[in-house]
Protein backbone atom coordinates (compact mmCIF):
# COMPACT_ATOMS: atom_id res chain seq x y z
CA UNK A 1 0.00 0.00 0.00
CA UNK A 2 0.94 3.52 -0.89
CA UNK A 3 0.79 6.44 1.97
CA UNK A 4 0.65 9.15 -0.93
CA UNK A 5 -1.30 7.50 -4.19
CA UNK A 6 -4.13 10.24 -3.97
CA UNK A 7 -2.62 12.77 -6.96
CA UNK A 8 -0.80 9.85 -9.01
CA UNK A 9 -2.33 8.90 -12.25
CA UNK A 10 0.66 5.93 -12.70
CA UNK A 11 1.58 3.14 -10.67
CA UNK A 12 5.00 3.41 -9.80
CA UNK A 13 7.83 2.22 -11.77
CA UNK A 14 9.47 -1.41 -10.70
CA UNK A 15 12.95 0.15 -10.71
CA UNK A 16 11.91 3.61 -9.04
CA UNK A 17 10.12 1.38 -6.28
CA UNK A 18 13.19 -0.48 -5.98
CA UNK A 19 15.27 1.69 -5.91
CA UNK A 20 13.46 4.36 -4.19
CA UNK A 21 12.26 1.79 -1.04
CA UNK A 22 13.84 1.55 2.81
CA UNK A 23 11.60 -1.47 3.85
CA UNK A 24 14.89 -4.12 2.78
CA UNK A 25 16.77 -2.22 5.59
CA UNK A 26 14.64 0.41 7.74
CA UNK A 27 12.58 -3.37 8.63
CA UNK A 28 15.60 -3.34 11.54
CA UNK A 29 14.05 -0.71 13.52
CA UNK A 30 10.22 -1.63 13.90
CA UNK A 31 10.15 -2.02 17.11
CA UNK A 32 11.39 1.59 17.71
CA UNK A 33 8.49 2.04 15.38
CA UNK A 34 6.09 0.88 16.86
CA UNK A 35 6.86 2.53 20.63
CA UNK A 36 6.91 6.02 19.04
CA UNK A 37 3.31 5.17 17.59
CA UNK A 38 2.25 4.13 20.38
CA UNK A 39 3.84 7.44 22.39
CA UNK A 40 1.89 9.66 19.73
CA UNK A 41 -1.40 8.24 19.96
CA UNK A 42 -1.17 8.42 23.44
CA UNK A 43 -0.31 12.25 23.38
CA UNK A 44 -2.77 12.51 20.79
CA UNK A 45 -5.41 11.09 23.25
CA UNK A 46 -4.69 12.93 26.04
CA UNK A 47 -4.57 16.42 24.00
CA UNK A 48 -8.15 15.60 22.86
CA UNK A 49 -7.18 14.77 19.13
CA UNK A 50 -7.91 11.41 19.09
CA UNK A 51 -10.48 9.30 21.33
CA UNK A 52 -9.50 7.17 23.73
CA UNK A 53 -11.27 4.30 22.24
CA UNK A 54 -9.26 4.96 19.11
CA UNK A 55 -6.07 5.02 20.89
CA UNK A 56 -7.27 2.42 22.55
CA UNK A 57 -7.28 0.17 19.36
CA UNK A 58 -4.36 1.92 17.66
CA UNK A 59 -2.32 0.68 20.84
CA UNK A 60 -3.28 -2.40 20.92
CA UNK A 61 -3.16 -2.93 17.19
CA UNK A 62 0.26 -1.75 17.29
CA UNK A 63 0.92 -4.32 20.08
CA UNK A 64 -0.26 -7.51 18.14
CA UNK A 65 1.60 -6.28 14.98
CA UNK A 66 4.68 -6.00 17.08
CA UNK A 67 4.15 -9.68 18.72
CA UNK A 68 3.67 -10.85 15.47
CA UNK A 69 6.89 -9.43 13.85
CA UNK A 70 8.49 -10.58 16.91
CA UNK A 71 7.76 -14.27 16.91
CA UNK A 72 7.96 -14.41 13.29
CA UNK A 73 4.20 -15.07 12.71
CA UNK A 74 4.01 -11.68 10.09
CA UNK A 75 6.51 -11.63 7.54
CA UNK A 76 7.82 -7.84 6.33
CA UNK A 77 7.43 -7.70 2.41
CA UNK A 78 9.37 -5.43 0.31
CA UNK A 79 6.13 -4.23 -1.31
CA UNK A 80 5.55 -1.36 1.34
CA UNK A 81 8.12 1.44 0.66
CA UNK A 82 9.20 1.57 3.88
CA UNK A 83 8.89 0.24 7.54
CA UNK A 84 6.41 3.35 8.82
CA UNK A 85 4.11 2.10 5.56
CA UNK A 86 4.27 -1.08 6.63
CA UNK A 87 3.16 -0.79 9.82
CA UNK A 88 0.71 1.72 9.21
CA UNK A 89 -1.31 -0.25 6.39
CA UNK A 90 -0.77 -3.57 8.50
CA UNK A 91 -2.52 -1.91 11.36
CA UNK A 92 -5.19 -0.27 9.00
CA UNK A 93 -6.14 -4.38 7.95
CA UNK A 94 -6.38 -5.50 11.54
CA UNK A 95 -8.27 -2.46 12.93
CA UNK A 96 -10.26 -0.51 10.26
CA UNK A 97 -11.00 2.89 10.31
CA UNK A 98 -9.28 3.91 13.66
CA UNK A 99 -5.97 3.12 11.95
CA UNK A 100 -6.29 5.84 9.60
CA UNK A 101 -6.04 8.55 12.63
CA UNK A 102 -2.48 6.88 13.37
CA UNK A 103 -0.45 9.45 11.09
CA UNK A 104 -2.70 12.48 12.36
CA UNK A 105 -0.08 15.18 13.40
CA UNK A 106 2.78 13.17 12.07
CA UNK A 107 4.57 13.12 8.95
CA UNK A 108 7.01 10.25 8.21
CA UNK A 109 10.24 12.91 8.16
CA UNK A 110 9.70 13.69 12.09
CA UNK A 111 8.78 10.18 12.43
CA UNK A 112 11.88 8.69 10.49
CA UNK A 113 13.87 11.24 12.62
CA UNK A 114 12.50 9.34 15.74
CA UNK A 115 12.77 6.14 15.08
CA UNK A 116 16.77 6.72 14.09
CA UNK A 117 16.99 8.48 17.07
CA UNK A 118 15.57 5.89 19.07
CA UNK A 119 17.33 2.88 17.35
CA UNK A 120 20.71 4.29 17.60
CA UNK A 121 19.99 5.43 21.48
CA UNK A 122 19.65 1.65 22.31
CA UNK A 123 22.51 0.81 20.67
CA UNK A 124 24.54 2.87 22.52
CA UNK A 125 23.46 1.31 25.54
CA UNK A 126 24.48 -2.07 23.97
CA UNK A 127 27.85 -0.85 22.92
CA UNK A 128 28.03 0.55 26.25
CA UNK A 129 27.83 -3.11 28.05
CA UNK A 130 30.15 -4.05 25.52
CA UNK A 131 32.62 -2.42 26.44
CA UNK A 132 31.78 -2.30 29.82
CA UNK A 133 32.73 -6.44 29.46
CA UNK A 134 35.60 -5.59 27.43
CA UNK A 135 36.78 -2.96 30.65
CA UNK A 136 36.11 -5.76 33.15
CA UNK A 137 37.96 -8.16 31.09
CA UNK A 138 41.42 -6.03 31.27
CA UNK A 139 40.87 -4.79 34.97
CA UNK A 140 41.17 -8.90 35.74
CA UNK A 141 44.16 -9.36 33.69
CA UNK A 142 45.56 -6.43 35.26
CA UNK A 143 44.99 -7.06 38.89
CA UNK A 144 46.64 -10.44 37.54
CA UNK A 145 49.63 -8.93 35.76
CA UNK A 146 50.81 -6.28 38.00
CA UNK A 147 54.03 -7.92 38.43
CA UNK A 148 54.73 -9.65 34.40
CA UNK A 149 57.50 -7.80 33.49
CA UNK A 150 57.67 -7.73 29.89
CA UNK A 151 59.50 -5.18 27.73
CA UNK A 152 58.19 -1.37 26.99
CA UNK A 153 58.55 -0.17 23.33
CA UNK A 154 59.17 2.89 21.43
CA UNK A 155 59.60 2.84 17.64
CA UNK A 156 59.01 -0.63 18.16
CA UNK A 157 62.67 -1.11 19.90
CA UNK A 158 62.59 -2.14 23.36
CA UNK A 159 62.93 0.58 25.61
CA UNK A 160 61.95 0.68 29.09
CA UNK A 161 60.84 -2.36 31.18
CA UNK A 162 57.11 -2.26 32.18
CA UNK A 163 54.25 -4.81 33.42
CA UNK A 164 51.85 -6.02 30.94
CA UNK A 165 49.39 -4.63 33.73
CA UNK A 166 50.73 -1.31 32.88
CA UNK A 167 50.42 -2.50 28.95
CA UNK A 168 47.43 -3.43 29.45
CA UNK A 169 46.44 -0.25 31.14
CA UNK A 170 47.01 1.84 28.43
CA UNK A 171 44.03 0.31 26.27
CA UNK A 172 41.80 0.34 28.98
CA UNK A 173 42.54 4.16 28.83
CA UNK A 174 41.49 4.20 25.64
CA UNK A 175 37.97 2.19 26.08
CA UNK A 176 36.98 3.90 28.76
CA UNK A 177 37.65 7.31 26.74
CA UNK A 178 35.29 5.52 24.03
CA UNK A 179 32.64 4.58 26.92
CA UNK A 180 32.59 8.37 27.58
CA UNK A 181 32.42 9.55 24.25
CA UNK A 182 29.38 7.41 23.98
CA UNK A 183 27.96 8.51 26.58
CA UNK A 184 28.38 12.87 25.51
CA UNK A 185 26.85 11.59 21.93
CA UNK A 186 24.08 10.31 24.05
CA UNK A 187 23.30 13.32 26.16
CA UNK A 188 23.31 15.49 23.05
CA UNK A 189 21.26 13.55 20.82
CA UNK A 190 18.48 12.41 23.55
CA UNK A 191 16.02 15.26 22.50
CA UNK A 192 12.43 14.02 20.71
CA UNK A 193 12.10 15.74 16.76
CA UNK A 194 8.79 14.38 17.34
CA UNK A 195 5.88 16.96 16.63
CA UNK A 196 8.00 18.65 13.96
CA UNK A 197 5.88 17.74 10.96
CA UNK A 198 7.28 17.36 7.99
CA UNK A 199 9.45 20.55 8.79
CA UNK A 200 6.96 22.81 9.79
CA UNK A 201 5.53 21.96 13.10
CA UNK A 202 1.87 21.21 12.90
CA UNK A 203 -1.72 23.41 13.61
CA UNK A 204 -2.65 20.68 16.15
CA UNK A 205 -2.34 21.42 19.68
CA UNK A 206 0.36 18.76 20.30
CA UNK A 207 2.01 18.32 23.44
CA UNK A 208 5.68 17.44 22.34
CA UNK A 209 6.95 17.62 26.03
CA UNK A 210 4.51 14.74 26.86
CA UNK A 211 5.81 12.79 23.75
CA UNK A 212 9.43 13.23 24.69
CA UNK A 213 8.81 12.10 28.50
CA UNK A 214 7.09 9.02 27.18
CA UNK A 215 9.95 7.92 25.21
CA UNK A 216 12.39 8.64 27.26
CA UNK A 217 14.22 11.85 26.20
CA UNK A 218 15.17 15.28 27.72
CA UNK A 219 13.09 17.73 25.92
CA UNK A 220 11.57 18.17 22.87
CA UNK A 221 14.08 19.43 19.90
CA UNK A 222 13.78 23.08 19.61
CA UNK A 223 13.40 24.03 15.46
CA UNK A 224 11.32 21.75 13.22
CA UNK A 225 13.10 22.54 10.16
CA UNK A 226 16.57 21.14 11.90
CA UNK A 227 15.06 18.35 13.80
CA UNK A 228 13.87 16.74 9.90
CA UNK A 229 17.20 16.99 8.90
CA UNK A 230 19.87 16.39 11.53
CA UNK A 231 22.23 13.80 11.76
CA UNK A 232 24.93 15.08 13.56
CA UNK A 233 24.36 12.48 16.25
CA UNK A 234 24.78 9.91 13.49
CA UNK A 235 28.16 11.58 12.38
CA UNK A 236 29.14 11.83 15.99
CA UNK A 237 28.08 8.31 16.59
CA UNK A 238 30.54 6.77 13.58
CA UNK A 239 33.02 8.88 14.84
CA UNK A 240 33.11 7.47 18.25
CA UNK A 241 33.19 4.01 16.68
CA UNK A 242 35.71 4.85 14.34
CA UNK A 243 37.91 5.82 17.39
CA UNK A 244 37.16 2.62 18.96
CA UNK A 245 37.52 0.73 15.74
CA UNK A 246 41.20 2.13 15.78
CA UNK A 247 42.00 1.60 19.46
CA UNK A 248 40.49 -2.13 18.51
CA UNK A 249 42.98 -2.17 15.33
CA UNK A 250 46.24 -0.58 17.48
CA UNK A 251 45.45 -3.84 20.15
CA UNK A 252 44.88 -6.74 17.18
CA UNK A 253 48.01 -5.65 15.50
CA UNK A 254 49.94 -6.08 19.17
CA UNK A 255 48.40 -9.30 19.66
CA UNK A 256 49.63 -10.42 15.97
CA UNK A 257 53.13 -9.20 16.86
CA UNK A 258 52.46 -10.96 20.60
CA UNK A 259 51.28 -13.87 18.92
CA UNK A 260 53.94 -14.17 16.31
CA UNK A 261 56.57 -17.23 16.35
CA UNK A 262 59.28 -14.61 17.06
CA UNK A 263 57.63 -13.09 19.68
CA UNK A 264 55.92 -15.82 21.41
CA UNK A 265 54.17 -13.45 24.32
CA UNK A 266 50.88 -14.52 23.77
CA UNK A 267 49.28 -17.86 22.70
CA UNK A 268 45.82 -17.83 20.98
CA UNK A 269 43.27 -20.10 22.46
CA UNK A 270 42.46 -23.12 20.07
CA UNK A 271 39.27 -22.31 19.95
CA UNK A 272 39.67 -18.47 18.72
CA UNK A 273 42.34 -19.52 16.07
CA UNK A 274 41.71 -20.86 12.40
CA UNK A 275 44.48 -23.40 10.23
CA UNK A 276 46.01 -23.16 6.91
CA UNK A 277 44.26 -25.46 4.09
CA UNK A 278 47.96 -25.87 3.14
CA UNK A 279 50.50 -25.47 5.83
CA UNK A 280 49.70 -28.06 8.49
CA UNK A 281 51.83 -26.61 11.55
CA UNK A 282 49.43 -22.87 10.81
CA UNK A 283 47.43 -21.33 13.44
CA UNK A 284 46.56 -17.93 12.59
CA UNK A 285 45.19 -15.00 14.65
CA UNK A 286 42.58 -14.23 11.92
CA UNK A 287 40.05 -13.19 14.39
CA UNK A 288 42.81 -9.89 15.66
CA UNK A 289 43.55 -9.95 11.61
CA UNK A 290 39.80 -9.35 10.92
CA UNK A 291 38.90 -6.92 14.11
CA UNK A 292 42.35 -4.90 12.43
CA UNK A 293 40.70 -4.95 9.25
CA UNK A 294 36.99 -4.36 10.16
CA UNK A 295 38.20 -0.88 10.81
CA UNK A 296 38.24 -0.17 7.14
CA UNK A 297 34.35 -0.13 6.62
CA UNK A 298 33.58 1.48 9.92
CA UNK A 299 35.97 4.64 8.56
CA UNK A 300 33.84 4.53 5.80
CA UNK A 301 30.85 4.94 6.76
CA UNK A 302 31.71 7.95 9.02
CA UNK A 303 33.27 9.73 5.21
CA UNK A 304 30.31 8.54 3.52
CA UNK A 305 28.07 10.00 5.89
CA UNK A 306 30.09 13.45 6.21
CA UNK A 307 29.61 13.01 2.30
CA UNK A 308 26.11 12.62 2.42
CA UNK A 309 25.32 15.44 4.68
CA UNK A 310 27.52 18.49 3.35
CA UNK A 311 25.07 19.64 0.28
CA UNK A 312 21.39 18.77 1.92
CA UNK A 313 19.52 22.24 1.55
CA UNK A 314 16.67 22.06 4.42
CA UNK A 315 14.56 20.67 5.46
CA UNK A 316 14.10 16.83 4.55
CA UNK A 317 15.82 15.43 1.46
CA UNK A 318 15.89 11.99 0.60
CA UNK A 319 19.44 11.87 0.78
CA UNK A 320 19.15 11.34 4.41
CA UNK A 321 17.89 7.80 3.91
CA UNK A 322 21.45 7.00 3.55
CA UNK A 323 22.09 7.43 6.81
CA UNK A 324 20.70 3.91 7.75
CA UNK A 325 22.36 0.99 5.83
CA UNK A 326 25.99 2.76 7.10
CA UNK A 327 24.82 3.28 10.18
CA UNK A 328 23.84 -0.06 11.07
CA UNK A 329 26.97 -1.85 9.51
CA UNK A 330 29.12 0.33 11.69
CA UNK A 331 27.53 -0.58 14.58
CA UNK A 332 27.09 -4.20 14.12
CA UNK A 333 30.42 -4.57 12.83
CA UNK A 334 31.93 -3.11 16.03
CA UNK A 335 29.78 -4.72 18.24
CA UNK A 336 30.91 -8.16 16.35
CA UNK A 337 33.94 -6.80 17.08
CA UNK A 338 34.06 -5.56 20.95
CA UNK A 339 32.62 -9.39 21.74
CA UNK A 340 35.11 -11.25 19.49
CA UNK A 341 37.65 -9.62 21.21
CA UNK A 342 37.04 -9.93 24.53
CA UNK A 343 36.46 -13.36 24.18
CA UNK A 344 39.41 -13.49 22.66
CA UNK A 345 41.74 -11.68 25.24
CA UNK A 346 40.20 -13.89 27.91
CA UNK A 347 41.11 -17.09 26.29
CA UNK A 348 44.67 -16.30 25.06
CA UNK A 349 47.76 -17.59 27.47
CA UNK A 350 49.91 -14.42 28.55
CA UNK A 351 53.96 -16.32 28.35
CA UNK A 352 55.06 -14.22 31.13
CA UNK A 353 58.55 -16.32 31.47
CA UNK A 354 58.70 -15.04 27.61
CA UNK A 355 57.93 -11.28 27.87
CA UNK A 356 60.24 -11.25 31.04
CA UNK A 357 63.26 -13.11 29.49
CA UNK A 358 62.29 -10.46 26.32
CA UNK A 359 62.87 -7.60 29.17
CA UNK A 360 66.20 -8.93 30.24
CA UNK A 361 67.67 -8.75 26.70
CA UNK A 362 67.84 -5.58 24.57
CA UNK A 363 69.43 -3.09 27.64
CA UNK A 364 65.56 -2.01 28.74
CA UNK A 365 67.57 -1.14 31.82
CA UNK A 366 70.00 1.30 30.49
CA UNK A 367 68.07 4.43 31.77
CA UNK A 368 68.14 2.81 34.91
CA UNK A 369 71.90 2.76 34.93
CA UNK A 370 72.47 6.25 33.77
CA UNK A 371 70.07 7.30 36.52
CA UNK A 372 72.33 5.48 38.98
CA UNK A 373 75.20 7.71 37.59
CA UNK A 374 73.51 10.31 38.03
CA UNK A 375 72.75 9.36 42.11
CA UNK A 376 76.23 9.22 42.57
CA UNK A 377 76.92 12.78 41.30
CA UNK A 378 77.52 12.29 37.42
CA UNK A 379 75.86 14.96 35.17
CA UNK A 380 72.83 13.38 32.96
CA UNK A 381 74.77 13.90 29.85
CA UNK A 382 78.25 12.16 30.88
CA UNK A 383 76.33 9.32 32.52
CA UNK A 384 74.15 9.14 29.53
CA UNK A 385 77.45 8.43 27.30
CA UNK A 386 79.54 6.25 29.84
CA UNK A 387 75.86 3.82 29.67
CA UNK A 388 76.56 3.64 25.99
CA UNK A 389 80.39 2.77 26.06
CA UNK A 390 78.71 -0.27 28.10
CA UNK A 391 75.91 -1.24 25.73
CA UNK A 392 78.65 -1.11 23.18
CA UNK A 393 80.43 -3.95 25.11
CA UNK A 394 78.06 -5.39 26.36
CA UNK A 395 77.28 -5.97 22.48
CA UNK A 396 80.62 -7.05 21.98
CA UNK A 397 80.75 -9.72 24.58
CA UNK A 398 76.93 -10.51 24.02
CA UNK A 399 76.31 -9.94 27.86
CA UNK A 400 73.53 -7.87 29.18
CA UNK A 401 74.08 -5.17 31.72
CA UNK A 402 73.59 -6.84 34.79
CA UNK A 403 76.12 -9.37 33.70
CA UNK A 404 78.56 -7.32 33.21
CA UNK A 405 81.76 -7.32 35.89
CA UNK A 406 82.18 -4.84 38.20
CA UNK A 407 85.97 -4.77 36.68
CA UNK A 408 84.18 -4.39 33.30
CA UNK A 409 81.72 -1.62 34.16
CA UNK A 410 85.05 -0.38 36.06
CA UNK A 411 86.80 -0.39 32.67
CA UNK A 412 84.29 2.55 31.87
CA UNK A 413 83.51 4.29 34.87
CA UNK A 414 85.07 3.67 38.89
CA UNK A 415 81.79 5.03 39.88
CA UNK A 416 80.20 1.74 39.80
CA UNK A 417 79.69 -0.06 43.18
CA UNK A 418 78.35 -3.68 43.88
CA UNK A 419 74.53 -1.86 44.22
CA UNK A 420 74.65 -1.47 40.63
CA UNK A 421 73.16 -4.66 40.26
CA UNK A 422 70.36 -4.45 42.27
CA UNK A 423 69.26 -0.84 41.17
CA UNK A 424 69.41 -2.52 37.37
CA UNK A 425 67.61 -4.76 38.26
CA UNK A 426 64.11 -5.25 36.44
CA UNK A 427 62.22 -5.10 39.48
CA UNK A 428 63.62 -2.78 40.68
CA UNK A 429 63.19 -0.66 37.74
CA UNK A 430 59.78 -1.15 37.54
CA UNK A 431 58.51 -0.98 41.09
CA UNK A 432 60.31 1.96 41.83
CA UNK A 433 58.26 4.08 39.46
CA UNK A 434 55.28 5.04 41.27
CA UNK A 435 54.30 8.48 40.38
CA UNK A 436 51.12 8.12 39.28
CA UNK A 437 50.47 6.42 36.00
CA UNK A 438 53.90 4.76 35.95
CA UNK A 439 54.12 0.85 35.46
CA UNK A 440 54.91 0.30 39.39
CA UNK A 441 52.62 -1.97 41.24
CA UNK A 442 52.25 0.63 43.82
CA UNK A 443 51.16 2.61 41.55
CA UNK A 444 48.86 0.87 39.43
CA UNK A 445 46.94 -0.52 42.62
CA UNK A 446 45.69 2.91 43.08
CA UNK A 447 44.56 3.47 39.23
CA UNK A 448 42.99 -0.34 39.13
CA UNK A 449 41.03 1.11 42.85
CA UNK A 450 40.12 4.12 40.58
CA UNK A 451 38.76 2.16 37.60
CA UNK A 452 36.59 -0.47 39.85
CA UNK A 453 35.20 2.08 41.66
CA UNK A 454 33.94 3.40 38.11
CA UNK A 455 32.46 0.04 36.91
CA UNK A 456 30.65 -0.09 39.69
CA UNK A 457 28.90 3.36 39.55
N1 LIG B 1 12.55 6.01 4.23
C1 LIG B 1 12.61 7.41 4.47
C2 LIG B 1 13.96 7.76 5.08
O1 LIG B 1 14.59 6.90 5.51
C3 LIG B 1 11.50 7.83 5.37
C4 LIG B 1 11.08 9.23 5.24
C5 LIG B 1 10.36 9.46 3.97
N2 LIG B 1 9.97 10.82 3.83
C6 LIG B 1 9.73 11.36 2.63
N3 LIG B 1 9.42 12.60 2.60
N4 LIG B 1 9.79 10.66 1.55
O2 LIG B 1 14.37 8.89 5.12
Amino acid sequence: MKLWGGRFTKETNQLVHNFNESISFDQKFYKQDIAGSIAHVTMLAKQGILSEEDRDAIISGLNSIRQDLDSGALAITTESEDIHSFVEAELIARIGEAGKRLHTGRSRNDQVALDMRLYVRDEIDELDHLLKDLLKELLSLMEEHLHTYMPGFTHLQKAQPVTLAHHLGAYYEMFRRDKSRLQDVRKRMNYCPLGSGALAGTTYPLDRNYTAELLGFDGPTLNSMDSVSDRDYVIELLSALSMISMHLGRFSEEIIIWNSNEYQFVEMDDSYSTGSSIMPQKKNPDIAELIRGKSGRVYGALISMLTVMKGIPLAYDKDLQEDKELTFDAIDTVKGCLLLFTGMISTMTFRKEIMEESAKKGFTNATDAADYLVNHGVPFRDAHGIIGQLVLLCIEKKKSLDELTLEEYHSVSPVFQEDIYEAISLKTCVEKRVTIGAPGADAMKEVIAVYKKELEE
